[in-house]
């Protein structure tokens, strides 16, 4: 007999209840990341303080127990963003025909899945919900380059929901790795609609 699949629920957060989270979603981050622990505490304070931009917005996936699976959250790109001015240094540097991608964009900074419960989709839907009803023309994210030492889940979510490549090879500064900043313009089907290429 096989185990029924626990139920989980993706719900919407507000800033407080993200930030009564915020231990948690962390740690759900550097778990699906392979960050090491310290991370958490370094990465907090940015977090709490990005739950003050305009436009921001969070979901999050809770077990039956209540417990937070999954997570994605972002806020609306401008001038002055740390996110925003390397990704405009590496358009003009390198693909100036871009830059039109950075007027009305909303940025998903975070989307994170634990592994014992990613490959069911559900990363698919977080992305879904949080940007349903999103008022930017187009969402943009930075992820690593493909790597083979690494999984490519993150890839293939990503290609699978239509997001063109930005900019490539990209170095966000303080970071050795390259990145590659993808787009998608909007809206994208919200998550009881069917999917992308359903007739
Ligand atoms: C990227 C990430 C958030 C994706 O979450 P996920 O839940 O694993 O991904 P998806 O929603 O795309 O689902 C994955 C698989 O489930 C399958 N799937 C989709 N809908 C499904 C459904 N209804 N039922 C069963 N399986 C389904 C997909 O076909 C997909 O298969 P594939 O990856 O083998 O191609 C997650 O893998 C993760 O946290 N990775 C590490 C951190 C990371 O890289 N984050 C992004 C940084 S930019």
């Amino acid at each position: 007999m096989t185990a029924a699949p626990p139920r989980i629920r993706v719900v919407r957060f507000t800033p407080s209840e993200l930030v009564d989270r915020l231990a948690e979603a962390l740690g759900v981050y550097v778990t699906a990341m392979r960050y090491p622990r310290s991370a958490i505490r370094q990465r907090a304070p940015l977090w709490r303080e990005h739950t003050f931009r305009p436009g921001w917005r969070a979901v999050g996936a809770l077990d039956e127990r209540n417990v937070l699976v999954g997570l994605g959250y972002g806020y609306r790109g401008a001038r002055g963003q740390w996110w925003h001015e390397e990704v405009r240094r590496g358009l003009l540097d390198a693909s100036p025909n871009g830059l039109p991608w950075l007027a009305d964009y909303f940025e998903l900074t975070e989307l994170h899945v634990l592994p014992r419960s990613q490959g069911a989709g559900l990363g698919e839907q977080l992305l879904r919900t949080l940007l349903a009803g999103c008022e930017q023309a187009s969402v943009l994210l930075s992820t690593p380059e493909l790597d083979p030492a690494r999984p490519a889940r993150a890839w293939r979510l990503y290609r699978r929901l239509g997001f063109v490549d930005v900019l490539r090879e990209h170095r966000f500064a303080g970071d050795p790795r390259p990145f590659a900043v993808l787009g998608r313009s909007l809206p994208l089907p919200g998550p009881d609609l069917p999917p992308l290429g359903h007739p």
